[in-house]
């Protein structure tokens, strides 16, 4: 048997997934299938497959999944499959309708001595053996050797029909060519929707011919200022063209992804009504006026018009998507939809009367069921956010459920269809870790683990009502996702639990082989220059008795662990960096002052999984507190890890800020020798659309026009140690060092950091916090 050293070592390691297979001879499963398939027997003899090695298909309309096969052969292996006729020794992909495996997307994939034989009732089947198959010949980074694959056999198919991704064009534009990279990587994770948000209060991204002013006006965007010199005045946004759509839906359709796209409606409206001011609320006395395009995140004022000007206006929009999007599902959103506006205006109370209906959530049924109508008119059906269950159901609509699980549950109850997305643990713009290396994101922190603990089926539906749970989909939300990169960084891994969650059969779902398949997944992300996020296997440094006690006694313990406690972690004291013969962690390792530790988690194997990340032991950092490490004084904190600049596609500084209370806590540090403090500020954009929550938003008296930085010990009431004015916004740089003496105190004492800059100004985030000695 000719297996590379690589390959062969990392079998042996990832072979705890044999444990979940039935072994029908003492060989070790393949390691790096994820999703992993619904059933896998290992079998007699072996197969290898190299440059030359031939595609072929029993079917002509199949040769395109065969061409995909060899590029993705190509890409994730170096090898160069031929295409020929079938026989001995091929890789065959046999689309037969009689096929023994479960209609359409499942199929069976044998390897034998005599070669690869996928088998499926439908091409969409045929794809996913391929992709299969792509991960069996893709376990390692050895690239361009030959891979042989063990005697196998497998038949597989998935647990939910709809298996989602939901990218957010609306907020930050995302370019074509990185939506196929994401439909690219859907694809190798058998993903097969994705929904595609494309207008919003920030920008309308979709070419409608008719009305060519929702992308002249309503795709563009000035920047929000943050007062200060320097504010980029270039208009931002983007929208694709109906052939760049055409595009993306047929490149899409070639890898079994269907496209569904969301108008959302109708709130979140602001860029349609800055473009064609007719279709809001007109009367400008109440409640309506012309807005422009937002730069504010949030909840937005501007709603749609329920009237027929309005109504004809979405039914013709609606031809030219429906024209364009072949999906079933026509997303209409129905999300956020403060009614102030309607409650406000005359002509949509008048319009309520007459219909007879109670309140504005009742029209909003109403509206919703008048787009339902027309999209059922045309063979289409229409999803939407789970607000517009608040008037009633629609009688036409599939539930989209975001705001916790209850929509959805409510939804199947009464016969709707639903898709699954809560927020926790589905909304992947949070961050994945409280480490100081995670990028713009929401504040709260989604863990690896949480999505692949998530079961899209709620426990409390009957078997019945649980057929109506098409399935799930993670959403990018893209106000802090500026980038391809930032929306791969925010994507990947997540996407792996949650493509296993959706496909594989629960009983075979299983954390741990998870852990032992996702490191070959990552080799994959590097091949393809995917950003993937490390934080899952990234080291974290603790003092284990804490810092102020190694800052007393100028020596510690110093535990290292990552987030999934998996790996081999490996570290240096002599400031280079990690080898797979470096030193193995495996207790708390003694340190003093003016050490530096460097560490990197790695496969038993030495696949590297992270890093490598350092730890300066040194009073300077022991005294030092990032916005990470600074928690939130108000209770009901709206976190978010914004960036410097709310539009720059480049990787930018962030800060974690709270948008109803710039108030800080840093926690109880030893303040013995503390003779002074240094905190580095940045001054942003208050760019927030808080609807009916803005008087929720904290101010705080100041003595000088701008505000200051005040600092008080111990709790928010207690001594005022220092006050720092704020200079004019106008002529300081965004970035500044703030100084103060403080009083020299001994004992722990917690500090609490507070800005009193006004709130029709800008917002001003703390990015560290460093206390001095003498
Ligand atoms: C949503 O997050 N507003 C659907």
């Amino acid at each position: 048997m000719k297996t590379s050293r690589t390959t062969k070592s990392l079998i042996t390691t990832f072979g705890a997934i044999a444990a979940l297979c039935v072994a029908s001879n003492a060989m070790a499963a393949p390691s790096g299938l994820i999703p992993l398939p619904a059933e896998m027997k290992m079998a007699r003899g072996h197969f290898q497959v190299g440059n030359q090695t031939v595609v072929c298909v029993t079917n002509p309309s199949s040769q395109g999944t065969a061409d995909y096969l060899k590029g993705l052969v190509k890409a994730l292996r170096g090898i160069d499959l031929a295409s020929g006729a079938c026989g001995t020794s091929t890789i065959t992909l046999d689309l037969d309708a009689t096929a023994p495996v479960e209609a359409a997307e499942g199929y069976s994939l044998t390897v034998t001595a005599k070669g690869v034989v996928i088998q499926s009732r439908a091409e969409a089947g045929l794809f996913y053996g391929a992709v299969t198959l792509g991960q069996l010949l893709s376990p390692d980074d050895h690239f361009g050797q030959p891979v042989t694959l063990e005697g196998l056999s497998i038949k597989d198919y998935p647990q939910y029909a709809w298996r989602g991704l939901m990218i957010d064009s609306a907020r930050h534009f995302l370019p074509v060519v990185d939506v196929k990279t994401m439909i690219d990587q859907m694809a190798q994770h058998k993903l097969n929707s994705l929904h595609l948000h494309l207008s919003d209060d920030q920008g309308w991204r979709v070419e409608i011919k008719r009305y060519p002013n929702l992308t002249r006006i309503g795709a563009w965007r000035t920047p929000p200022s943050n007062g200060g010199p320097g504010v980029p005045t270039e208009p931002y946004g983007g929208f694709y063209t109906q052939d760049d759509i055409r595009d993306l839906v047929a490149y899409a359709a070639a890898r079994h992804i269907t496209i569904v796209p969301e108008i959302d409606m109708p709130g979140h409206a602001q860029a349609a009504v800055a473009s064609y001011p007719e279709i809001g609320i007109r009367d400008l006395r109440n409640g309506g006026d012309q807005p422009t395009v937002s730069t504010d995140w949030g909840v937005n004022p501007y709603l749609f018009n329920t009237d027929e000007t309005s109504l004809a206006f979405i039914r013709n929009v609606l031809d030219e998507i429906m024209a364009i999007f072949p999906s079933t599902y026509i997303h209409v959103g129905g999300d956020e939809a403060v009614k102030n506006q309607w409650e406000k205006s005359p002509a949509i109370q008048a319009q309520i009367k007459a219909l007879g209906l109670k309140d504005e959530h009742e029209l909003q049924t109403w509206f919703i069921d008048q787009l339902g109508a027309y999209l059922n008119s045309k063979g289409r059906r229409l999803i939407g956010w789970d607000e517009i269950l608040e008037g009633g159901i629609p009688q036409t609509a599939a539930i989209m459920s975001w705001r916790g699980t209850d929509g959805a549950i409510k939804a199947a109850q009464a016969g709707h269809d639903v898709v699954l997305s809560p927020t926790n643990p589905l909304y992947f713009d949070n961050q994945q870790s409280r480490r100081n290396d995670e990028p713009a994101a929401r504040g709260w922190v989604v863990p690896l683990e949480d999505v692949y603990k998530f079961d899209a089926m709620p426990a409390v539906l009957t078997a019945d009502q649980g057929k109506h749970v098409m399935g799930a989909q993670a959403n990018l939300w893209s106000e802090y996702l500026m980038s391809g990169w930032y929306v791969q960084h925010a994507a990947f891994p997540r996407t792996d639990a949650l493509a296993e969650t959706l496909w594989s059969p629960k009983s075979t779902r299983n954390w741990k082989s998870f852990l032992t398949r996702l490191p070959v997944q990552m080799v994959r992300y590097r091949q393809q220059n995917i950003g993937a996020s490390d934080a899952a296997f990234a080291v974290d440094f603790t003092t284990v008795d804490g810092r102020n006690v190694a800052l007393a006694s100028g020596k510690a313990k110093l535990a290292l662990s990552n987030q999934v406690a998996s790996g081999v972690i490996r570290y240096t004291l002599d400031g280079s960096e990690p080898t797979a013969s470096s030193k193995v962690y495996n207790k708390p390792i003694d340190v003093t002052l003016g050490q530096t530790v460097i560490a990197t988690a790695f496969t038993k194997d030495d696949l590297k999984l992270a890093g490598p990340d350092r730890y300066d032991f040194t009073a300077a950092s022991l005294l030092t507190r990032t916005s990470q490490e600074l928690t939130a004084c108000g209770k009901g904190a709206l976190g978010l890890r914004t960036p410097l600049t709310p539009d720059s596609p480049a990787k930018a500084p962030v800060y974690n800020i709270d948008i109803f209370d710039s108030c800080w806590m840093y926690p109880e540090v030893r303040r013995d020798g503390v003779t002074s403090v240094t905190i580095d500020i940045a001054r942003l954009a208050r760019n927030y659309g808080l609807a009916n929550e803005a008087s929720k938003v904290l101010t705080h008296p100041r003595n000088t026009p701008f505000g200051e930085l005040v600092v008080y010990r111990d709790t928010c009431a207690g001594a005022e140690e220092a006050r720092i004015p704020l200079t004019n916004p106008a002529t300081t740089p965004n970035v500044t060092t703030l100084n103060a003496t403080l009083p020299s105190v001994t004992g722990d004492h917690a500090l609490c950091l507070i800005f009193t800059a006004p709130l029709d100004g800008p917002y001003y985030a703390i990015d560290t916090v460093r206390l001095n000695q003498k």
